[in-house]
């Protein structure tokens, strides 16, 4: 009687660690020994043990299934919706924009609602293709820990995100949000803004000259509920002109909360139906 299995006159009736099915019909135990004929549990333990089998066969799994997952869209006349009311950011916006960036609001936060009815009732339409088209790179995000923000803008009052800015805790006890009241000391300039519209229109988002031209007045026009908004109106239509944090600086806080009060503003829904743009 031989226990090891590569043994010749091994049998494995012989070895008391297996149950056989015939003894397992005697016995009324598990069976823990495969019947011979289970072919597929062989065929896939020697693929397993051959890797250039093993990468050949998953690389057919996966060519078909990048297959099944591309090629419709070569026959879709569109993957990015038309929709009404989407526009390029603003200059104030675009600079709130990098804020959010730089200071890794992602990585807490995302920007995209899923088509599933918790999300669209808790957060409101599902978001579209069309609502990122000019963000680079895109805040969709993977994680999170707060709430997703596609659709927070008009959500609040301006003071309420002062507010929660700079003492998340104030408004939210049990928040894990970090501080930002350095935003509202950080003056932001209007210097650099052009170049920043310029890079965007570089990477494709639809920036005329004359936009670009008028980029740094257009961001304090925005601010300034006193002044002359007409052209920035304009340019970006449904532009909100205000001042953001109520101080008499244009801050960073102004641009942020410009940007998240644009957030999921834009699309005009009375008009967007779903099936048009299939
Ligand atoms: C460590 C994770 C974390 C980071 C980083 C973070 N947040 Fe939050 N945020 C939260 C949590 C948790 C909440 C929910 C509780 C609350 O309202 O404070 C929240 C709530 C919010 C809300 C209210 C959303 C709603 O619908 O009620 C806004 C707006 C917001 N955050 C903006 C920001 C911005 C802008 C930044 C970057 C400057 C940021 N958050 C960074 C965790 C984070």
């Amino acid at each position: 009687m031989s226990k090891d299995p590569k043994d010749p006159n091994y049998r494995p009736s012989d070895d008391p660690k297996v149950v056989t099915p015939n003894e397992a019909r005697a016995t009324g135990e598990l069976p823990n020994e495969l019947p011979h004929h289970a072919k597929t549990i062989t065929f896939h333990q020697r693929l397993e043990r051959n890797a250039t089998l093993l990468l050949a066969a998953s690389f057919a799994v996966v060519t078909v299934g990048g297959i099944v997952e591309i090629a419709p869209l070569f026959w879709l006349e569109n993957t990015i919706e038309e929709v009404e009311g989407m526009r390029p950011y603003s200059p104030l916006e675009l600079a709130g924009r990098d804020i959010y960036v730089r200071e890794g609001c992602y990585t807490c936060h995302s920007q995209m609602i899923r088509p599933m009815r918790d999300e669209t009732e808790r957060y409101g339409h599902y978001s579209l293709a069309a609502e990122s088209m000019y963000d680079h790179p895109f805040q969709w995000g993977s994680k999170r820990t707060g709430p997703d923000l596609a659709r927070v803008g008009g959500r609040y009052s301006d003071e309420w995100h002062v507010d929660h800015l700079m003492d998340p805790q104030s408004v939210v006890p049990e928040s894990v949000m970090p501080k930002y009241a350095f935003l509202a000391d950080a003056r932001i300039g209007t210097a650099g803004v052009d170049d920043l519209l310029a890079t965007h229109r570089f990477v494709g988002v639809p920036y005329t000259d004359e936009m670009i031209d008028e980029a740094r007045a257009d961001m304090r026009a925005q601010v300034d509920p006193m002044g002359d908004a007409d052209g920035l109106l304009e340019r970006y239509p449904g532009a909100q002109v205000r001042n953001f944090d109520g101080l008499a600086e244009l801050t960073e806080m102004d641009a942020l909360i410009a940007y998240l009060q644009m957030l999921g503003t834009l699309v005009d829904f009375s008009t967007f139906s779903p099936d048009d743009s299939r």
